[in-house]
């Protein structure tokens, strides 16, 4: 009897598989020249170019570092980039391309016997579009054993007049094809809609029309297959619906689209909070990224923290804002997005107030209405209003917006403050390089320019309010800052802003931008409560970057004139857990009388006197943070700063986080905000004096709880 083999469709994949021969490379452009690839004219440039070419949209979707880009010269040149001759052995040449689509002037042909007998093209025709490089072939199983060329041409001069293309590769392997707008139609019936994403992969376009909604729109790198992490959009008021999922292209065997599902619970939340390089004690938020604090302002015992945020990826994109509340700035709960994009454009950052007046006419009910006011980031960016009701849960964006039309530049990032004095509103609004302007308003929704205001070195993000000079309500200063905090001091006449010092430098670390301060903190208070943007990666992560640690500003007289002293607010004492006191004593080369304790978050006070020592620091963690007594200078990773003994002593308070050290110096005239990826296992702690001995006057190391629990 015969034996009888049964093979399974596994073991036939393989076999069909070793049935192939391997793939043959016919150019990966990583070489600094073309090789033995010939061009004519100038469009292609000495050799492959290394991503994006200056004035060109942000060129993704190649393989290793080079790519032909006929951008050089920019669109308006032209030319050719021939292969040399080869022999068709393979059933598929397959390749990446992109740029402009034109079959005659911006395409890449294969050319058999001096005919043209495949052509491919980028798929932009029209402005706007994308720069990312899509897999496209061609199935040249007719043509085994020709010999052919490969022609890559730019013959257009105007808009996407060029051609990218890399990795080209005759291959057996039917390459999948891409297909265009698939679609997915869905009842919404939980809480979230779960999408599966993986960071660096291909850029899609989605949209999800939710009946009665306007679309929504979004790029995301939709995971063909397991994803690294899932992104999730609240459906939670849409409950019964229809909704349409639609991606603008997809890899036929992309399981991307059907994977895409619904839930109560966030995708994994039993690992939220817990992931391995998630800040403790600095908010951030759940998925996706975050940069600028937007819209900070206080109501009804509730700190609002608004945030530019791409829910569905991990860089930066598809501006929102999202928001969290907290009853003291150490606690936070993420609550569902606040401001989607629309019409005008995405949500780029700004700010918020209470009408506490309803000079707007937004209020509707005993609540006092809060206004955010925005820059939408289309085309071209303008200022926009949305309004709530319900203290922050729901927003409904002004029907005639944009309030501010265009300006000037990218205007941006509007800040408004209560003018009390004149019973108006003031916004400060970020034009163009280094100038800023101040515009009045009665009712938030008509606006006239007043002054202007110029803050060399910075831009972005401005800032601007009022503050008591060493806490005298009666003698106060004016601050004017941008995004990277250079600020200056002055006087503010209700119309005009005259700076009598600066730009000084607010902070000197590494892991800060684009801060925001609160507004309407009760005047019971009267605190400045900032926050900045900690501006630190967290790689592998399902989010990435945070908030800064919120410090309270006072502006406070010095030898060198008025300056602003950040501190963390007190409320940060609520995460101590258990404290260490150690003694006053000499600290001698040598000794650490930290040796004993170990920490994993944790806050240090110190008083040090330098004595006679050449250096004076302390290792927490891992992370040395040190100070050269005789430069009196602070120093920390690559950031140094001035700080000055007073009587041959230097008081610092730290605290480490994750991702990050923030260093205090001398109750604040120093600020340091560090970000630094804390080693996980070093929980060793250690104080010391070189180059001579020193003495610790007080030494306090609170352990400290996360945040999150
Ligand atoms: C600052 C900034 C702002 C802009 C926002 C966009 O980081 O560039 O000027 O509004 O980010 O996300």
């Amino acid at each position: 009897m015969k034996n009888l083999i049964i093979l399974s469709a596994t073991a036939l994949a393989a076999l069909r598989c070793l049935a192939q021969q391997p793939d043959i490379l016919l150019a990966d452009f990583e070489g600094s020249d073309y090789g033995a690839w010939k061009t004519t004219g100038a469009a292609f440039g000495p050799g492959p170019a290394h991503g994006t070419l200056p004035g060109q949209m942000q060129v993704d979707g190649f393989k290793g570092k080079g790519l032909v880009n006929s951008f050089y010269g920019g669109d308006a040149s032209t030319g050719t980039l021939t292969s040399p001759p080869f022999k068709i052995e393979r059933k598929f040449i397959s390749f990446l391309i992109g740029g402009g689509k034109d079959a005659e002037k911006t395409c890449m042909n294969l050319v058999v016997d001096g005919k043209i007998v495949r052509i491919a093209t980028g798929p932009n025709d029209k402005p706007g579009g994308s720069e990312t490089l899509a897999p496209d072939s061609w199935d040249v199983s007719e043509l085994a054993g020709q010999t052919a060329i490969i022609q890559i041409v730019d013959q257009a001069t105007g808009g996407w007049g060029h051609i990218n293309v890399d990795q080209i590769v005759q291959t057996d392997r039917k390459p999948p094809l891409l297909l265009a707008g698939a679609t997915r139609e869905i009842t919404l019936e939980r809480r979230f809609l779960n999408l599966p994403v993986k960071t660096g992969g291909p850029k899609r376009q989605m949209s999800v029309a939710i009946e009665g909604q306007p679309p929504r729109s979004f790029e995301i790198e939709l995971a063909d297959a397991q994803p690294d992490w899932w992104a999730f959009m609240d459906i939670a008021p849409f409950s019964g619906k229809k909704a349409v999922l639609k991606v603008d292209k997809l890899s036929e065997d992309s399981t991307g689209l059907n994977a895409i599902d619904q839930s109560d619970e966030i995708k994994n939340s039993d690992t939220l909070y817990r992931e391995k390089l998630r800040p403790q004690f600095h908010f951030s938020p759940r998925r996706g990224w975050n940069n600028d604090p937007n819209g900070l302002v206080f109501y009804q015992g509730e700190y609002h923290l608004f945030f530019q945020h791409n829910p569905y990826g991990w860089n930066w994109g598809n501006m929102h804002w999202g928001h969290a509340v907290s009853p003291d700035l150490v606690h936070w709960k993420e609550l569902p997005v606040a401001l989607y994009p629309d019409e005008h454009g995405t949500m780029f950052s700004g700010s918020a107030v209470v009408d506490w007046n309803n000079t707007a006419g937004f209020q509707t009910g005993a609540e006092k209405a809060l206004v955010c006011i925005f820059c939408a980031a289309g085309t071209p960016f303008t200022q926009g209003l949305a309004y709530s009701n319900d203290r922050g849960r729901t927003w409904t964006k002004y029907a005639h917006n944009p309030v501010l039309p265009h300006i000037a530049a990218e205007n941006r990032d509007p800040k408004v403050i209560w003018y009390a004095p004149e019973r108006k509103w003031v916004m400060a609004l970020y034009l163009d390089k280094s100038d800023y302007a101040l515009f009045s308003s009665k009712d938030l929704k008509q606006w006239q320019q007043m002054s202007s205001v110029a803050v060399p070195g910075t831009s972005e993000c401005p800032e601007f309010f009022e503050i008591a000079l060493d806490g005298r309500k009666d003698d106060t200063r004016w601050v004017f800052f941008g995004g990277n905090g250079g600020y200056l001091v002055g006087k503010f006449d209700g119309a005009r802003f005259t700076p009598e010092s600066g730009p000084h430098a607010l902070q000197s670390g590494n892991c800060w931008y684009a801060s925001q301060t609160y507004t309407d903190i009760p005047a019971e208070d009267g605190r400045r409560i900032l926050i900045p943007w900690g501006t630190m990666a967290t790689p592998g992560m399902p989010f990435n970057q945070m908030m800064g640690l919120p410090v309270e500003l006072t502006l406070r007289a010095t030898d060198e004139g008025p300056r602003l002293f950040a501190n963390p607010v007190k409320e940060y004492a609520s995460l101590r857990a258990k404290s260490h006191t150690i003694p006053p004593q000499t600290l001698a080369p040598g000794e650490n009388p930290l040796a004993s304790v170990k920490a994993n978050l944790l806050e240090l006070s110190a008083e040090l006197d330098c004595g006679d020592a050449a250096e004076v620091g302390f290792n927490l963690r891992g992370i040395n943070v040190k100070y050269d007594v005789k430069k009196q200078e602070l120093s920390c990773g690559d950031k140094k700063a001035a700080l000055r003994q007073a009587r041959g002593k230097i008081r610092l308070r730290l605290m480490v986080d994750r991702t990050s050290v923030d260093i205090f110096g001398n109750d604040g005239r120093l600020y340091m905000p560090m970000g630094i990826i804390v080693p996980e296992d070093n929980l060793s702690l250690e104080v010391y004096a070189k180059g001579g001995s020193g003495k610790i006057d007080s030494l306090q190391v609170h352990e400290l709880k996360s945040a999150w629990n």
